[in-house]
């Protein structure tokens, strides 16, 4: 099968999140069942840095128009990686920035004319390039290509077997624009309607494309029944409701070629479930890194890496963090994001240099040491469509403290000392009392060393790799190209 990857990030080359880990791996994947895989991706200023000399255009210039004028957008081959073959969309004006989405917390005012020029010129390229059997699209900011095809390119020979599928990474960023954009973007005014792309007289991407694919997946079981509920759905419940038959949750999977204590080039030393001695070294080199030297082998440290959003579970962080800084345990915090959490963050490092330490930026190779040196590992999310960093700290034999949302009561089970099985800390309510009293129970297993090892022995065998998650991806293809014919 041919399969047409589009989405606005990918590692190693464009990445703020877990959506770009896993547009990173999953192609590869598909390329080792059989199948063969193109992304596109628009072409930033950090993807131009990173390709050496000129770049090689497979397509000089496709025309975009829109309402008044037209853009012109090139088509960069970005070779083959692992067997997948990447295009890069080349259009300057919108792409050549420091950033994907916005600058200091403000999205970009142009986003709707990027992102559908980018969905606009995705189509064009197939069409010159190879049009593939399905259009695999990810997130709001690709959600226009079934949008296209089913209006705009409705009656185009070429295009009419392309099956549709997307996958929603998060509901709640949905890409909604004033509803002049219908015509900006030169779609009839027929389907701005609240059964189509219309939300609350907004223009919106997502919904668009929840409407118009053949099918839809999300990135874990538990999350594709709640966003059929008011609490979860951001105001899509309903066309996801109608859809729900089409809805599959397809749990992500890590790339263990990355995320791997045994051959991890970012860590201090290497370790395995049956030699664990590694881990220690890296808790050293960690603490080294935040500058708490003086923290005690007998004090746990958790760990945090998190882009710093509400989605995270902060909100109810802050309310213990004091309550936190009584008892015996170290942070250790990685992230960026909502200005008013990095304050957070600094204001409880500045109390408590000895025991609390943050650093506000992006470090991907932070970020692994973090996994290998921590002890635990909190995400009390608010909600969690997947996560992976709680399937990460799994790997590395650190003990995951969740909130039971989404990907996160999916992957981590809870710790039974008494049987010995379970992989981590979970509790329900969003609450801080009940955040902290999870801590608790994880501050009190830590101190039995014997009952830990096993914990992270327990962690440590769990396979959440992408050959499971690939196949099940495959299927949904397969239903989608069977609808079209
Ligand atoms: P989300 O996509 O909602 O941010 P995920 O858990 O799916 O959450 O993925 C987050 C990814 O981004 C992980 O690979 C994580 O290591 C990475 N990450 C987040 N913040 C940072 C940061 N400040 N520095 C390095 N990596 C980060
Ligand atoms: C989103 C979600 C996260 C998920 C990631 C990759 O950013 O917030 O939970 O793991 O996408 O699917």
């Amino acid at each position: 099968m041919q399969i047409t990857f589009a989405a606005s990030e990918s590692t190693p080359l464009a990445k703020t999140g877990g959506l770009a880990d896993v547009v990173g791996a999953l192609p590869p994947e598909l390329v080792k069942l059989g199948h063969q895989v193109t992304v596109y991706l628009p072409f930033y200023a950090r993807i131009r840095r990173l390709i050496e000399g000129e770049p090689n255009y497979a397509v000089r210039s496709i025309t975009v128009p829109f309402r008044s004028y037209n853009r012109f957008a090139g088509v960069v081959d970005g070779g083959k990686r692992d067997g997948v073959q990447y295009f890069f969309v080349d259009c300057p004006e919108l792409f050549d920035r420091k950033e994907l989405y916005g600058a200091a917390g403000v999205d970009y005012a142009d986003n709707a004319e990027r992102f559908a020029l980018f969905c606009r010129a995705v189509i064009e390229a197939s069409k010159l390039l190879g049009v593939p059997n399905v259009f695999h699209v990810h997130d709001w900011q690709a959600a226009l290509i079934p949008v296209y095809l089913r209006t705009t390119y409705l009656d185009d020979p070429v295009l009419r077997s392309a099956a549709t599928v997307l996958t929603i990474h998060n509901a709640a960023y949905q890409g909604k624009f004033p509803p002049v954009t219908t015509e900006q973007l030169l779609f009839p005014w027929e389907i701005f309607t609240m059964d189509q792309v219309e939300q609350f007289d907004r223009f919106n991407f997502l919904k668009g494309g929840v409407v118009f694919s053949d099918l839809l997946t999300t990135v874990s079981r538990k999350y594709a029944e709640e966003i059929q509920t008011a609490e979860f759905g951001e105001l899509l419940e309903g066309v996801l409701l109608k859809r729900a038959a089409d809805l599959h949750g397809i749990l992500n999977g890590v790339d263990y070629t990355q995320w791997n204590p045994a051959v991890d080039g970012h860590l201090a030393a290497h370790y395995t479930p049956e030699n664990l001695e590694g881990k220690r070294i890296c808790r050293a080199d960690l603490l080294h890194a935040f500058g708490l030297e003086k923290v005690a082998d007998t004090t746990p440290v958790i760990g945090i890496v998190s882009r710093l959003a509400t989605q995270k579970g902060f909100g109810i962080v802050a309310k213990i963090v004091e309550e936190l800084a009584d008892r015996d345990l170290a942070v250790v915090a990685l992230g960026t994001g909502d200005p008013y959490y990095e304050n957070l963050f600094r204001g409880w490092a500045f109390r408590h240099p000895a025991t609390v330490a943050v650093q506000i930026r992006y470090d991907d190779a932070l970020a692994h040491k973090i996994e290998a040196g921590a002890d635990m590992f909190l995400m009390p999310s608010l909600y969690e469509p997947c996560g992976l960093n709680q399937m990460y700290s799994l790997r590395y034999g650190t003990v995951p403290i969740v909130r039971a949302t989404g990907g996160l009561d999916d992957t981590i089970e809870e710790w039974d000392a008494v049987k010995g099985t379970g992989t981590g800390f979970k509790f329900e309510g969003y609450d801080p009392e009940a955040l902290l009293i999870e801590i608790d129970r994880a501050l009190e297993a830590f101190r039995d060393r014997r009952g830990w090892t096993r914990l992270m022995r327990n962690g440590m065998a769990r396979d959440y790799g992408w050959s499971g998650p690939a196949k099940e991806y495959v299927r949904v293809y397969e239903e989608a190209v069977q609808r079209k014919t």
